[in-house]
């Protein structure tokens, strides 16, 4: 029971159990607690209220005298099931609802990965992003001090702010070498919804796809949600090896092909440059649009220019481009963009009109001003160099701690660490012993068909916490 903004009024003239035995009532009768639910233990809520553990037995006692609540020795107070028969009013089931949706829910286990990141303080190898520390705040306040916001505050263009759409063809031109203008650009709330839109507006249920095994878009619900027929393209060391696209499309009539090939989330890999040229080949010859996700590629350790993405190579339009300020900058300003022909571009931004009348403007603000300002491309330095930092310790610590038991290819970019278990290791017993440890990572079979690996996040972890996290996970490997 959430009660921090409520607390009983100690000048009242009413008793202060009988305001507790309203307000719980009213809680129960706006249908936060159904029937048969429990009802939060008496301490913790004499707790919450600052009151005398007393006053909240006399709160029970009353809401028992009037048949809102059950006592069950042993497993405390609950919403009494009897009293909902007795009136007239009814209450939806709300369980068929919830399991009856079409949009599907996370697979349970994803949703207790990220219960546990949000309620423990744990060592973090799990989530998909940037540490804190790398995240760019002092620039944000910087901007926010030194920058007069004048945006109107009324619904935004559904493609997105158009200054901020100009910023990103340009950042697009000078870091990317992707040619585009603002009318082939739609901003979107992260990559994570241009995905969604993309699902939704160009592809029927029924339509075949393949994407990378393993990969992120496994852990999409979103495919199955849309009806989608999915097919799997094994990722080795260079990425995908294109001619499984003809193979498929011969058996299966491929209507896309969504690929992740820079730094590939959770593999690491790049597809090699003679693979990508051969995806474009096929996939113009086959005429199947490609969905290159790439939320990775500026961030590249190595010296010489960042990969190519497929975009830049793309001469027939083949490929529609998405990338997001996620994994540069942060995630939780929830910036990403596609390019693509304004064809699509106009249908996926009339989508987001239904869906959220447009991106709000302050966000996009202020990725703007952050895009198009000389200190962008100082902290892309920075991140860069305190990523490779990061993976450098990891990959000393494993070495040191667990040669024995897991191998993994080195990424030369992004944030993700794809590691093989030598021996015939459940993954699931494993987070479950590490988490008793208080360290978490992602389970391999999550992402793709292959047991026996795990995905190692370097970029959220703090760069201290890393050896001990893994010394963490190996005393909970030798307990297996
Ligand atoms: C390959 C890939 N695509 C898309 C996303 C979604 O990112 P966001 O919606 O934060 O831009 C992620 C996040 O982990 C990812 O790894």
């Amino acid at each position: 029971m959430n009660t921090m903004e409520w607390k009983p009024d100690k000048q009242s003239d009413i008793p202060i159990y009988k305001q507790i035995a309203d307000y719980i009532q009213k809680r129960i009768a706006y249908g936060e607690y159904p029937p048969g639910s429990s009802l939060p233990s008496e301490r913790s809520l004499a707790k919450s209220f600052d009151v005398n553990r007393g006053t909240i037995i006399a709160a029970y006692d009353e809401l028992y005298s009037n048949g809102m609540v059950e006592r069950i020795k042993g497993s405390g107070t609950k919403v009494s099931t009897d009293v909902w028969g007795l009136t007239r009013t009814r209450i939806p089931n709300w369980d068929l609802y919830v399991e009856r949706g079409s949009f599907l829910p996370n697979l349970p286990i994803y949703q207790h990965i990220h219960e546990e990141i949000h309620e423990r303080n744990l060592i973090n190898f799990a989530s998909g992003e940037l540490a804190h520390d790398l995240m760019p705040y002092e620039n944000f306040r910087e901007i926010l001090r030194e920058h007069e916001f004048r945006q109107s505050l009324g619904y935004e263009h559904p493609q997105g702010n158009l200054d901020l759409r100009h910023t990103i063809a340009k950042h697009l031109k000078q870091h990317k070498n992707i040619e585009c203008t603002s009318q082939s650009i739609l901003v979107t709330s992260g990559a994570q919804q241009a995905l969604h839109l993309l699902i939704q507006c160009l592809l029927n249920p029924g339509d075949a796809v393949a994407y990378e095994d393993p990969s992120y878009a496994h852990s999409l619900p979103t495919f199955r949600s849309a009806g989608l027929k999915t097919y799997k393209l094994p990722v080795s060391e260079h990425g995908i090896n294109p001619e499984e696209i003809v193979h498929l499309h011969k058996r299966h009539k491929i209507k896309m092909v969504f690929l992740n090939p820079i730094f590939q989330n959770p593999t690491g890999t790049v597809l090699s440059v003679e693979r990508r040229k051969r995806v474009l080949e096929i996939t113009a010859e086959l005429g199947i649009p490609v969905i290159e996700d790439d939320p990775y590629s500026l961030i590249s350790f190595s010296e010489q220019t960042t990969p190519a993405t497929l975009k830049s190579m793309d001469k027939n339009g083949t490929v529609l481009y998405i990338s997001s300020l996620s994994k540069l900058a942060a995630s939780g300003l929830r910036i990403g963009w596609i390019v693509g022909p304004h064809n699509v571009i106009h249908r996926l931004a009339d989508a987001k009109q239904q869906i959220d009348f447009g991106h709000s403007i302050l966000p996009q603000w202020l990725a703007n001003e952050f895009l198009r300002s000389e200190s962008f491309e100082t902290h892309l330095q920075h991140v860069k160099h305190r990523l490779l930092e990061k993976r450098n310790v990891l990959i000393s610590a494993l070495q040191e701690e667990l040669s024995d038991h897991l191998t993994f290819q080195i990424p030369d970019g992004g944030i993700h660490l794809w590691c093989r278990l030598a021996s015939k290791i459940n993954e699931y017993r494993l987070l479950e012993e590490s988490l008793k440890n208080g360290v978490i990572f992602v389970p391999g079979s999550l992402l793709g068909s292959q047991t026996g690996h795990i995905r190692l996040t370097y970029g959220r972890a703090e760069t201290e916490s890393i050896p001990e996290g893994i010394a963490r996970l190996k005393q909970a490997l030798l307990k297996l």
